[in-house]
């Protein structure tokens, strides 16, 4: 499933963010890439550990960790530290599928990534080209969000960064190990609880579909 969820920086954040961004570090952004996806990758990156990149990082985090969107949908139990990249003067990033496994070089922690995030950091209209195109279950889509908005899709598609031909696209990217390893079962979590969002709080329905949703969470949820 491929979700995109709204504002999740406000305009200020959005604004407070780029300012920062914009002043850091870039370094070129074959330093994050596996050995394939180092051939098709052009971008720049902020290094990870650099002050700015974890200031930015755990702003996101912060609000991610109060947006019940994403915590219904990403069923988060590890996230990775937040990158950040941008695009300019035509550069790309061809077909590839993200690394499985990705070390954080400062704790030694180990995440499986099974959902692949991009918060865009640049309103649409500052570039043109920098489509996100996902592979997914039905197709390809093609994602350009507002700046402040993210999307979410399992880090097992191929996707691709289409060239980035005027202007810049700055935005920040990162992976999370999910309590559902299994795309089908986040799915399905997900829509459960959607749909008993859509009951009367606290009815005889609301309160036995809740009961299945948290049985279901101890039969498939990893910790
Ligand atoms: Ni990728």
């Amino acid at each position: 499933m491929l979700l995109t969820i709204p504002s999740v920086l406000t305009p200020e954040q959005v604004t407070q963010c780029r300012a920062l961004l914009d002043a850091a570090e870039w370094v070129d952004g074959k330093v994050t890439a596996g050995h394939q996806s180092a051939m098709t990758k052009q971008n720049s990156q902020i290094p990870e550990g650099n002050p700015t990149a974890l200031q930015v990082g755990e702003l996101i985090l912060q609000a991610l960790g109060s947006n019940p969107l994403f915590r219904s949908a990403a069923l988060p139990l590890k996230v990775f530290p937040p990158l950040f990249n941008r695009y300019a003067g035509g550069q790309n990033f061809g077909t590839h599928v993200d690394n499985a496994i990705r070390t954080h070089n400062g704790s030694g922690q180990r995440i499986r990534t099974d959902l692949s995030c991009t918060l865009f950091f640049s309103e649409p209209d500052e570039y043109d080209g920098g489509e996100l195109v996902v592979e997914d279950t039905y197709g390809s889509k093609s994602v350009k969000l507002p700046a402040g908005s993210m999307v979410l899709y399992p880090s097992t598609s191929l996707h691709h960064v289409t060239p980035v031909t005027r202007g810049a696209r700055v935005s920040s990217f990162f992976w999370l190990q999910s309590m559902m390893r299994s795309d089908e079962h986040r799915t399905l979590m997900f829509e459960l609880d959607q749909s008993i969002q859509m009951l009367e709080p606290g009815s005889a329905a609301a309160v036995k579909l809740t009961g299945v949703y948290h049985n279901l969470l101890r039969q498939w949820a990893e910790l």
